[in-house]
Parts: C-alpha cells; sequence; structure tokens
C-alpha cells in the first residue's frame, strides 16, 4: 500500500518551499512511519533554500521534528505504535565506531543527511518517477514520513510535543556547545555571538553550568533582550564593544569560552571570537556557511603562544539518545525554558512567511504545527 502525504519541498537553490502531495513508502526492515506533530524552522533548512549548503534536490525540508509512531517495519525494537518520539537530526545506531565511544552526534549512519536518502541510498518519499530526499533522513515539513528507528528518540507522553520538537535539534545543539564542546565552567567567562534558536540555547547551558559572565553579541534588539531574560549577564549589538567590555570584566585575561551560532558563519566572527578568548582560551563554531568558503583565518602564533583551541561541533557534541531524554527532564524539573522559546507557530502552508519572520530577526524559534 502506497500512502500519501502533504510536504513542502525544495527542486533548486534561490527557490522558496513549495507544497506538493508526494506518495509514501511504508516502513522496511528497521523503519518507522511516523505522523508529525510540530516542526522547528532551524537556520540550517534556510541555507538550503539560500543554496549555501548544497543538498541533493528535490528535498522535503525539516529536521526539527517531533511526532507519533504510527506503524513499524520489521525488526524494529527501539519504539513501537503509539509511542511520542522526537527526532534527533543526526540517528544514532548505537554500534558504529562513533556510537559506540560516546559520540553519536558523529554517527557513520548520517552520512546521507545532506543527500537525504536511507544509508542505502534509496528513498522513501516519491512522485511519479521522481525520488524526493528527506532533510537530515528526516523531512519534518511533511504530515509523515517513513524513517529510520534509529532518528527517534522516544520521549515522556505527558510532554508537549510541540514544545518538545525543539529538542531535537536547536537546544542541544546550542546547550552543548556551551557545556560539551565549550566546556564551560562554574566561574567562566563566555561570549556567545548569535542569539537564535541555538545562540538562545548556548545562554541557557552556559547559566545552567555556573558561567560568571555571559556576554551575548546580536545586531537585533529582540534577541538581546531574550538573552538577558535567559541570564545573560551582558549584551552588545557589536563585537567590539563586547570585547572592551570582557576586557574590563577579567582585567584583561579574556574569555574562557567564545561561541559562535550566528546564521552565517564569516571569517570576521571566527577572528573576533579567536581575540576576545584569553590564554587557554576555547572558540567554537556551531554556527555554518558555505563549506567552499574559508572562514577561519586567524594567527596560528596566537594559537600557540596562548595555546588556544578553535573546534567545530555538530549536534552540540552531545549523545542524541541520552541528551534528548535529559533535556526534557530538565525541562519537565523547570531547570530549561523550552516554552519561552516559541516566539510564532505556523500551518505547514505558512513555511515560507516562517522562514521570512526568522530573516527579518522576529523569531527566536518558529514552529510548524501540523493539522490533523
Ligand atoms: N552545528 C550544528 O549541529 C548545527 C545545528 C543546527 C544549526 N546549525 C547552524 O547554526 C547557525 C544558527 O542557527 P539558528 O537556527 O540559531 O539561526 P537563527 O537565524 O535563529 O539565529 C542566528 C542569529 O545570529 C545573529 N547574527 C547574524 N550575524 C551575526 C553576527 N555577525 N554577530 C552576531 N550575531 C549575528 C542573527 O541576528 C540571529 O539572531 C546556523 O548557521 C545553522 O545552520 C548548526
Ligand atoms: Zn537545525
Ligand atoms: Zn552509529
Amino acid at each position: 500500500m502506497t500512502l500519501t502525504t502533504k510536504a513542502a519541498v525544495l527542486t533548486a537553490p534561490g527557490k522558496p518551499f513549495e507544497i506538493v502531495e508526494l506518495d509514501l513508502d511504508e516502513p522496511r526492515e528497521g523503519e518507522v512511519l511516523i505522523k508529525y506533530t510540530a516542526a522547528g524552522l532551524c537556520h540550517s533548512d534556510l541555507h538550503l533554500t539560500d543554496g549555501d549548503l548544497p543538498p541533493r534536490y528535490p528535498i522535503v525540508g525539516g529536521h526539527e521534528g517531533s511526532g507519533i509512531i504510527e506503524a513499524v517495519g520489521p525488526g524494529v525494537t527501539k519504539v513501537q505504535p503509539g509511542d511520542h518520539v522526537v527526532c534527533s537530526f543526526i540517528p544514532n545506531c548505537g554500534t558504529c565506531r562513533y556510537c559506540s565511544t560516546g559520540r553519536q552526534n558523529l554517527c557513520d549512519m548520517g552520512a546521507t543527511i545532506l543527500e537525504g536518502s536511507m544509508p542505502d541510498g534509496t528513498f522513501r518519499f516519491h512522485s511519479g518517477k521522481d525520488d524526493f530526499g528527506a532533510m537530515c533522513m528526516l523531512g519534518t515539513f511533511s504530515e509523515r514520513a517513513t524513517i529510520s528507528q534509529h532518528s527517534v528518540v522516544k520521549v515522556d507522553d505527558w510532554l508537549p510535543l510541540d514544545k518538545a520538537v525543539l529538542v531535537g535539534c536547536g537546544v542541544p545543539s546550542g546547550w552543548g556547545t556551551s557545556v560539551y564542546a565549550g566546556g564551560v565552567r562554574a566561574g567562566d567567562t563566555v561570549v556567545i555571538y548569535g542569539i537564535g534558536g541555538l545562540g538562545i540555547n548556548a545562554v541557557q547551558g552556559a547559566v545552567s553550568a555556573g558561567a560568571k559572565y555571559v556576554v551575548v553579541v546580536d545586531p537585533v534588539a529582540m534577541k538581546r533582550d531574550a538573552a538577558l531574560k535567559f541570564g545573560a549577564t551582558h549584551a552588545f549589538a557589536d563585537a567590539q564593544e563586547a570585547a572592551t567590555k570582557v576586557n574590563e570584566l577579567t582585567w584583561g585575561q579574556g574569555a574562557d569560552q567564545a561561541l559562535i551560532l550566528v546564521g552565517t558563519v564569516d571569517e570576521e566572527v571566527v577572528s573576533n571570537a579567536t581575540a576576545v578568548v584569553g590564554k587557554g582560551g576555547t572558540v567554537v563554531i556551531t554556527g555554518l556557511a558555505d563549506p567552499a568558503k574559508l572562514t577561519v583565518h586567524v594567527s596560528g602564533t596566537d594559537l600557540t603562544l596562548n595555546q588556544k583551541t578553535i573546534k567545530g561541533s555538530l549536534f552540540g557534541s552531545a549523545n542524541p539518545q541520552y541528551d534528548i531524554v535529559k533535556l526534557l527532564r530538565l525541562y519537565d524539573q523547570g531547570q530549561l525554558k523550552l516554552d519561552e522559546l516559541v516566539t510564532t507557530t505556523y500551518t505547514l502552508d505558512q513555511v515560507n512567511e516562517g522562514y521570512q519572520d526568522l530573516r527579518d530577526g522576529k523569531n527566536l524559534r518558529g514552529v510548524i504545527i501540523h493539522g490533523e
């Protein structure tokens, strides 16, 4: 039996999402049929729209998702129909070299996340003779999808899926940038560049780790106000003003961490971040840009003499299977804000409107609520 689903797809770089009806295959061995309940509007899908990140077209957008399992294929042991799940934009197979060494965010099964195919190269969305990929093997801008059991994490069924959805990408990617990749510790001074759906969670992570000063930089006033409400201690529109303040706050020692979560990373923000950390400091690059662009141009001698580290981080260097559950339990205990992250909700048909609001600096996070 072939199912059908409404989905928002990209067919070429520079073109907005189009809403189309697609055929959907039933789950095969190790796969599940999911009815998505909500999908977050992360900036990474905007990189696909803008052609910064080149996927295989056509592709169903969306990689931040929550939903309910409707059916399972043969051999599925992780979930059963009716289970509430949050999707992980990186699958975790549990047995590859990376999963088995506590680095599920680097799971080998994630090799096709931009290709949008299953690991064996086949597709589950179709229209006529055309195969449609699924962003990050998920395609959450669809009412339903057939995905790997390794892409879902079962969550407590009393949690609101329209908020829990953000723990599929933005929350762990931001929170983990501070806590795991940055290694923020009590008493540290942290500078965070870019307060969007990720950066605001880097603020939450730095605050929960006990940072003394959390200094944020974002040109948009609403983002700076939000950061201060989430516990940042100082907020600036301009990186130089932030650097002057950090110098004053640390008596010239510099920051311990500089975390880059801007919409599109460039040479300037990487250079500013590298300059703002002091001896032994760590710069984390979590934001993306066109992979062909060289964005790191700093003095190697500065790194050597001051023993600075510049590193990248995927999924906040977190383990999806463990950290999605952990972060949701922090929310349940009132120790992590999720409700306050959702600025506006949209229908699937309004996906382009939602992304325009993101471009216009109106949203911390926009969320699509899928209909019945
Ligand atoms: N590494 C990962 O695992 C991972 C996961 C998800 C998203 N991302 C990437 O992280 C980045 C952030 O995603 P998001 O959804 O939070 O985006 P967003 O659009 O919600 O937020 C980006 C913020 O950066 C601000 N900004 C832009 N230029 C700036 C600058 N020069 N200095 C300071 N602030 C600046 C914007 O005003 C905005 O508030 C994107 O590049 C996204 O693709 C990475
Ligand atoms: Zn994302
Ligand atoms: Zn793996």
